[in-house]
């Protein structure tokens, strides 16, 4: 097992991977593609890595899909099923799948120009396995604007248009088609106050409003610096689209919602064309944050992508808020559920059970509420991380957590205000463990807490300390077990292409 390689998390077989991109569900199969660097585990020309899944966690690997060309690297975008054949690339009995994404000329960049991004787009007639790129690229020149890109496209019904959401530093783009090809810009959004820049990755996809007919759309916005937790972050308003705008919803409009409070959740973007119902999306975010992600102390391979998450819609006292919650199919991979309960005031230190797990892991702990309560994970090295709550603030420390040398701001303290706005008897903690990573979903994901660590081995020991009060405590814990990277796949077909 190579050293941090993640068991239940997608990484490349090797080299450096950033966003997901081209997320499309077509014929039973789920489509992940990403942001590679075959040559390299550094950020460096971009091509578009691709792997498919049937259920979202199991992955294989296969061969590179979009290589460099002429007019630049392939940068971030995404694939719909053009059902209709709007675009006449394919045939009426079949639908072609239809990329679109940034194009970036380095050669541009190094000139001094600001047009050197682009939108260009690439189809496939055989279920994903291999792309043409479209002969009249790019499909939207540069207008002026040097940060110009990653398209995201959905079908807006009521229109019978599609429409694509495009980042311009600090501004939104929306532009609007019929046919794939030819886009016409529609209006801008400017976000309202100074959140940090360049914006990067939007998605805009409606969602049902849960317990209710009411629809809304969602805007995410993943905004490369000054996030709470430093570096890289995603936002979210929720609002209203007529077909040409995007309206705000007055509750946001000062304050948008991060959609992560850690550190490393970045480009989350949505699977298109997916079978799941209007009140549920799924989507994934690179696991990673810009200001680290080249020197992260993996060997092989740099970079993974967070467990695909489902997002839903709630109305709260407050405005709407997405709740998150990891894909049910991850259940199929769990076995051996060891269940616990405390009552009391109380010191619950399960080591010796938690300790001969081999696997990665979920813990659910369930109490009246965490205030005043430590949570640590662990090893037998004692590297660890911490969350504890006092004062309605939780804290994560990962200042112990195993190798945080390589930044100086990887191993610090992180703080998050946790009032409330969901109403709630009991406080639910929902923690997945991998051997690089801890993702932490607090009441049914209402708040989510990603956060990448790097210790000698996994951790596999938890104490829960604190409390004040008697209560009852419900611990559940249940191994997860995947075999998800086989990088021999892409080596027997092989990796073509141009060096660097
Ligand atoms: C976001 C991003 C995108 C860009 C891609 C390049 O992480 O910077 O804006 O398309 O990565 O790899």
């Amino acid at each position: 097992m190579e050293r941090f390689r993640p068991e239940i998390h997608f990484s490349p077989a090797e080299n450096w991977m950033n966003d997901p991109n081209g997320l499309v569900y077509y014929s039973g199969e789920y489509h992940l593609f990403y942001q590679f660097h075959p040559f390299s585990t550094v950020w460096g020309p971009m091509h578009w890595g691709h792997a498919i899944s049937k259920d979202l966690i199991h992955w294989e690997h296969q061969p590179i899909a979009l290589y460099p060309d002429e007019l630049g690297y392939i940068f971030s975008g995404c694939i719909v099923v053009d059902w209709n054949n709007s675009s006449g690339l394919g045939k009426a009995e079949l639908p072609p799948l239809v990329a679109i994404f940034t194009q970036h000329s380095s050669e541009g960049e190094k000139n001094g120009r600001n047009d050197f991004q682009y939108q260009s787009l690439a189809y496939s007639l055989d279920k994903g396995r291999t792309w043409a790129t479209y002969r009249e690229n790019p499909i939207i020149p540069n207008p002026g604007i040097k940060d110009f890109r990653d398209p995201k496209i959905v079908w807006h019904q009521e229109s019978h248009s599609w429409i694509m959401v495009l980042a311009a530093n600090d501004k939104i783009l929306f532009y609007r088609s019929k046919n794939l090809i030819n886009w016409e810009l529609i209006s801008e959004l400017k976000i309202p106050i100074y959140i940090g820049l360049p914006f990067e990755c939007p998605d805009l996809f409606p969602l049902k409003v849960l317990e209710s007919e009411e629809t809304k759309w969602v805007l995410i916005i993943s905004v490369q610096s000054d996030a709470p937790n430093k570096g890289s972050g995603i936002i979210y308003y929720i609002g209203d689209f007529n077909g040409t705008e995007f309206s705000i919803d007055e509750f946001d409009l000062q304050n948008p919602t991060w959609l992560d409070y850690g550190a490393d959740n970045y480009a989350f973007v949505s699977w298109s064309d997916t079978p799941q119902i209007d009140q549920e999306r799924i989507g994934i975010g690179w696991m990673n944050n810009w200001l680290y992600a080249d020197k992260v102390p993996s060997s092989e391979w740099r970079g993974a992508m967070t467990l695909p998450r489902k997002l839903s819609l709630v109305k709260t006292k407050i405005g709407y808020r997405l709740k998150q919650s990891i894909v049910s199919q991850l259940e199929g991979y769990t076995s051996n559920h060891h269940k616990y309960t405390a009552i009391g005031n109380y010191e619950i230190d399960s080591q010796l059970v938690i300790g001969q797990l081999a696997a990665p892991f979920h813990l659910s702990i369930i109490c009246d509420s965490f205030e005043g309560k430590q949570l640590i994970l662990r090893n037998e090295y004692r590297e660890q991380i911490v969350f504890y709550e006092k004062n309605e603030q939780l804290t994560i420390d990962r200042s112990q957590s195993g190798v945080t040398n390589f930044h100086k701001d990887f191993g610090i303290f992180h703080s998050v205000n946790l009032e409330s706005q969901f109403d709630k008897s009991r406080t639910r903690w929902d923690i997945y463990v991998d051997h690089s990573s801890v993702e932490c979903l607090l009441n049914e994901g209402e708040l989510v807490i990603t956060e990448q660590v790097f210790p000698q081995i996994i951790y596999d020991q938890f104490i829960l300390q604190g409390g004040q009060k008697e209560e009852l405590i419900e611990i559940t814990l249940s191994e997860i077990s995947i075999k998800n990277t086989a990088p021999e796949i892409i080596k027997k077909r092989g990796i073509k292409g141009q060096a660097p």
